[in-house]
Order: C-alpha cells, then structure tokens, then sequence
C-alpha cells in the first residue's frame, strides 16, 4: 500500500472541504440537532459528500466510515477511511474560527495515516505511521514540561454529559486544582495535534468517538505523545476515554484522573 498517495488523497481531500467550510463560515442557513445540543450544518453534510468522492475516485474498494453517513457496507475491506467532515461544529456555528476536518485511513484497524486540517489558520497536521509528524511539512514534537503543576492541559465535554456529569465534574476539578491551566477548545482533533506540536502537555476526554481521534491520536503519537485510557492501558479509537501526554507528565496526570 502506497501510504503517500494515501497520505495525498487525504489531503486534497481536506483542502477541498476547506473551501466548502470556509464558503458556508457566517452564512449558514440550517443547522439541525441530533441531540439536545449536539449539532450537524449543511457545511457539515457537503463536506462529508465531497471527501467520501474524492476517496471513492481514486480508491473505489475501500471501507469508509463518516460521521453523519456512518459505515458504508458496500465494500468491505481491511483498508477503512475514518472521518470527521467538521470537528468543531459547535464552534464552526457560532463563528470561532476552531474547528477541522479530520481524515485517517487504518489498516485492520490500525491507523497509519492521519491528516488534519484547520481550514481558518490553514495549519495542516499529517502522519505516517513510522514516519514521525508534521506541520505544514515542517517535522513537530511534544513538549518537554515534566510537571503537572506547570501544565497547560486541554480538555473536552461530551454532548450527553448530564448522564455523567459527576464523574466528569471530579476529573475536571482535580486537573484545575493541579495543573497550571485548562482549556476546552471544542476540537478533538485539534486537541490532539496541540499536543503533538507542544502548544499543550496534556488532553484527557471521555465518549470520544473512531472519527474524532483516528487521525489526531497517530499525528499526537508519531510526534512523542503517550495515548492511554484512564487505567494506563494502550488507547485504541474504540475507546471510551483518552489520555494524551507529552509522556512526562502521564503518571501524574493518570493518576488523577482515576476515580
Ligand atoms: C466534538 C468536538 C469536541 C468534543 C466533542 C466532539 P463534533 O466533535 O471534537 O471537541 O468535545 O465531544 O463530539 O461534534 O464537533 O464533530
Ligand atoms: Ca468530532
Ligand atoms: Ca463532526
């Protein structure tokens, strides 16, 4: 498998629903819920339509699954595309200019390659398994802070919180209290390639879901991050929770997190 090509069709891919995303930005006219306050735009729909396309043209074979059209069964596969169309909805709608469009294509369920894109700053954070990571082309690396207590962590809250807004309130007040600082800037994937270029030292989230972290979690691992669940077990994209570290900071925060 030609993992460049791979690589090149993610990308173009994701350039093209930049444009999309950028033309819908401040101009959309309808936005649906599929939960209480979970939300899905047309940018997000047209953008899914047309990265699915641009994969079925050049790999017709392929297993895809998407957000919002979810398992295309029609053509089985141990190559599968991973996608979020708009990672970042809630922020997209209300014009903050935090939000991506990421892509991942896994081998048997391992991820090896990821490609996520900013469409507003135009940062591109891409991987290969193997072959480390990159912004904008240039190779990137975690941070180097070993305390917790001088850490920026970043965080996120799932769109069915209140069923377990308890548990996650305790993680939320223990990381405040021991790191230097919080954030929650409403994209996974971005989250994870924060990570990965050293702007923040940790990011810990539960109910993530495959297309929310498949392309972020290779791009944060190949750049020197540590991914676990909770309980210091290997974090796989099936997971319901994710810890991400610079690796230094990982038993520390770890331990915190566990309840
Ligand atoms: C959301 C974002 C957010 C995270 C939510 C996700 P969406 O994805 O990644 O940061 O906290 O849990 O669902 O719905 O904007 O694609
Ligand atoms: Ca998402
Ligand atoms: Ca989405």
């Amino acid at each position: 498998m030609d993992l460049e090509k791979i690589k090149n069709t993610g990308i173009n891919a994701a350039y093209k629903s930049a444009e999309i995303l950028n033309g819908y930005l401040g101009k959309l006219t309808t936005i649906h819920k599929k939960g209480p306050i979970d939300l899905v735009t047309e940018a997000d729909i047209e953008s899914e339509k047309q990265i699915i396309a641009t994969i079925r043209s050049k790999f017709p074979e392929h297993e895809i699954l998407a957000e919002e059209s979810g398992l295309d069964k029609s053509t089985p596969s141990i190559y599968k595309w991973i996608i979020d169309p708009l990672d970042g909805t809630t922020n997209f709608a209300h014009q903050i200019p935090i939000f991506s469009i990421s892509i991942a294509f896994a081998i048997n369920d391992e991820v090896a390659v990821g490609v996520v894109l900013n469409p507003v700053s135009g940062e591109l954070f891409t991987a290969i398994r193997g072959h480390g990571a990159l912004l904008n082309g240039n190779v990137i690396c975690v941070s180097n802070e070993h305390n917790l207590s001088e850490s920026l962590l970043v965080t996120g809250f799932p769109y069915d919180l209140a069923q377990m807004l308890d548990p996650l309130m305790i993680r939320f007040k223990r990381c405040l209290k021991g790191a230097g600082g919080v954030r929650r800037l409403g994209s996974a994937a971005l989250d994870l390639c924060f990570i990965a270029c050293g702007r923040f030292d940790g990011f810990w989230e539960e109910h993530l879901k495959p297309w929310d972290t498949a392309a972020g979690s290779l791009i944060a691992e190949e750049a020197g991050a540590m991914l676990t669940d909770f309980s210091g077990n290997p974090y796989t994209i099936d997971k319901k929770e994710i810890l991400a570290t610079n690796s230094l900071i990982h038993s520390e925060l770890k331990s915190i997190l566990e309840i």
